[in-house]
């Protein structure tokens, strides 16, 4: 999604700007820009559809573009096509205003009317040309007070960030649902809609609220409620490591982070696991006395979050017995929205009011924390009173501050669009996490299923040994059109997990089913050649497993298997066999979706796919 960032400093603003925009490149855009404060006041603007280097090249690296202060962006397409003319940033017809936007001004076109009423013109599709105008109409001199003004009119998700004709040391910046944070730096201060835009040039950071305004000048970074009152934030450390941000001799990010997982999995997991396996989740707060009456759990989350919730439910419901419900964030908010109906309060028979109330425990999953949908059930399932536990990546995120209690993985951060050490950090979380619950309801420990994760992280490493012989059958099915991918039991999630890596990298169409619903519909498409992928590791479902991939086999398909070292009936079964190691039957997940991880990248590689930044996708989906 757009990528914003902002600087007042001492130096030349615009390359200082592009640079920053590279390290957002990673959310997925299709058109960049810059625009600043010249020395004369008057605002410069250039943006251009295509890549970053498009907009370089037309600056000389920035450097035709001068003044101290200026704002970037990189678009990702909401209203109107990706074009020169759509990019950001907009600037007001008169001149005045110029900025980036994040998010989507839902009454834009209300507001449209009043301007074209007042003789304004536009020159662009978008929705956020509106809100520069908007400010150009109501400008009085005073961008603070001007600012407040227009965003109370505003209704929809925002991060804008503002320069004004005339004010040559400073810019504005204000959010709404949409992420922002200031950075501290010495030569200037920042704003930015990502941490990793700025890890390179400071550590200090100010986490901004909604509604808070703030004023940027090279000497300091002003945070104003919205009533204009002076707030004091507290400065939050940023502990990245820079070379996250590097490629460091890997030809792709998603490569590099596949091969990260060992390291990923074992930093998220060791200072969790005591000497006598107890686990240590110190700064969460369930005891006995609340889960005892939690009555059902709900996990939440998008893309591949919500997967992880899939092999959760499984792990929690067989460890602790309590019923799971998991649900895609964009769902889940609209069944419990303030639109459910509301009980006849003259009925007196059992109440099947608001399922949600605080003996539910609400799960929410997200790498970035800034997930829009995840938000928005968030809050929603507070409002019914919910106990709140978020698996998070992003330190400081949203959902992480948002939420009753946080874990945090320790993947680090993750630039490549398909996600692959994050999600195996929070499905160890999510594992850590039912035994835990298991063991605090009083259940005996499973010691053997944490010995098994502790050997995890180089059970990985061993895959990523063998990642050839991925390689070479994702060599040989260059060309499939179409692959579809089977499992049963907690072997499902992953060959949801599998296809969606596929299908968003390589654009193969890729279809997962739970095995036993191939017989409903799903077999008639298997043909001559159509490949399948079947992750078969659960050993009560193993002889299903292979009796269903006898039925597609019999139909024509090319059938690889991802099984257990051991389980050699698998090769007269399949055309191709993946062992993995042995592990607790539980933990298998971590290790099957390797090879697919792997099928999905090499398939994109092969087909000459931009792997990194694939068509349409965005890394953190900050609209609804
Ligand atoms: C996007 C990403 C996916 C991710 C999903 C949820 O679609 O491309 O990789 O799984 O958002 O993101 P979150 O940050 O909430 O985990």
């Amino acid at each position: 999604m757009c990528g914003i960032i902002g600087y007042a400093g001492k130096n030349q603003a615009a390359p200082f700007i592009l640079d920053g925009l590279a390290r957002l490149e990673y959310r997925g855009y299709d058109s960049a820009g810059v625009a600043v404060v010249g020395p004369d006041g008057n605002l410069k603007i250039e943006k251009s559809k295509g890549r970053l280097q498009v907009l370089r090249n037309k600056t000389e690296d920035g450097k035709l573009v001068k003044g101290c202060v200026g704002i970037g962006h990189t678009r990702w397409a909401t209203h109107g096509e990706p074009s020169d003319i759509n990019a950001h940033p907009h600037i007001s017809m008169n001149g005045k205003a110029a900025l980036v936007h994040n998010g989507i001004i839902e009454n834009y076109i209300d507001l449209k009317k009043i301007l074209s009423e007042n003789g304004y013109t536009f020159k662009s599709d978008t929705d956020t040309e509106v809100v520069a105008n908007m400010l150009d109409f109501y400008y009085n001199g005073n961008p603070l007070e001007t600012i407040r003004k227009v965003i109370k009119m505003l209704r929809g998700s925002y991060t804008l960030v503002i320069i004004f004709e005339g004010i040559t040391d400073k810019i504005y910046s204000v959010r709404k649902n949409t992420p922002l944070i200031a950075g501290l730096g010495e030569t200037g201060n920042f704003v930015a809609s990502d941490i990793a835009a700025l890890v390179s040039h400071t550590q200090n950071m100010y986490l901004l609220e909604d509604d808070e305004i703030t004023e940027v000048s090279a000497e300091k970074v002003s945070v104003y409620d919205i009533d204009l009152n002076l707030i004091k934030k507290e400065i939050f450390k940023v502990d990245w490591d820079v070379k996250s941000a590097e490629k460091e001799g890997y030809d792709h990010f998603m490569l590099k982070e596949i091969h990260e997982q060992p390291r990923a999995v074992r930093d998220t997991i060791s200072s969790r696991i005591g000497e006598s396996n107890e686990i240590i989740l110190d700064n969460i707060n369930l005891d006995y006395e609340y889960l005892k009456n939690v009555e059902r759990i709900y996990i939440l989350g998008c893309g591949s979050a919500y997967y992880v919730g899939v092999a959760a439910k499984y792990a929690i419901e067989k460890s602790c017995g309590i019923p799971v419900e998991v649900d895609l964030a964009s769902e889940f908010r609209y069944r419990f929205g303030e639109n459910t109906r509301k009980m006849n309060p003259n009925f007196k028979g059992a109440s099947r009011g608001s399922r949600i109330n605080k003996n539910t425990l609400v799960i929410l999953i997200s790498q970035s924390g800034e997930t829009a949908d995840t938000i928005a059930a968030l809050r929603e399932v507070k409002k019914h009173g919910a106990r709140t536990l978020s698996i998070v990546n992003v330190v400081g995120s949203t959902i992480a501050r948002e939420s009753d209690d946080v874990i945090y993985t320790r993947a680090g951060q993750e630039v490549a669009v398909a996600s692959t050490k994050a999600l195996t950090s929070q499905l160890s979380v999510a594992f850590l996490l039912a035994e835990y619950i298991a063991r605090k309801l009083g259940f005996a420990g499973d010691f053997a299923l944490i010995d098994a994760l502790k050997k995890i992280p180089e059970q990985i490493e061993e895959l990523n040994k063998s990642e050839n012989k991925i390689e070479s059958y994702a060599k040989e099915f260059k060309s499939a059109k179409v692959a579809f991918f089977l499992g049963r039991g907690i072997d499902y999630p992953v060959a949801l997990e599998g296809a969606l890596k596929l299908k968003e990298i390589s654009y193969v169409h890729a279809e997962a089913y739970a095995a036993g619903e191939l017989k409903h519909g799903p077999i008639s498409l298997i043909e001559d050649g159509t490949l399948v992928i079947a992750v078969a590791t659960q050993d009560d479902l193993y002889e299903k497993m292979i009796s269903n991939i006898q039925e597609v086999k019999s139909r024509g398909a090319r059938v690889l298997i991802i099984t257990n070292e051991g389980n050699t009936s698998a090769e007269e079964a399949g055309d191709m066999v993946y062992y993995i190691p042995k592990t607790h039957e539980i933990l298998t997940p971590l290790l099957s979706v390797i090879p697919l991880q792997q099928f999905g990248y090499y398939s994109a590689v092969a087909r000459g796919c931009d792997v990194d930044k694939p068509r349409n996708l965005a890394k953190s989906v900050v609209v609804e």
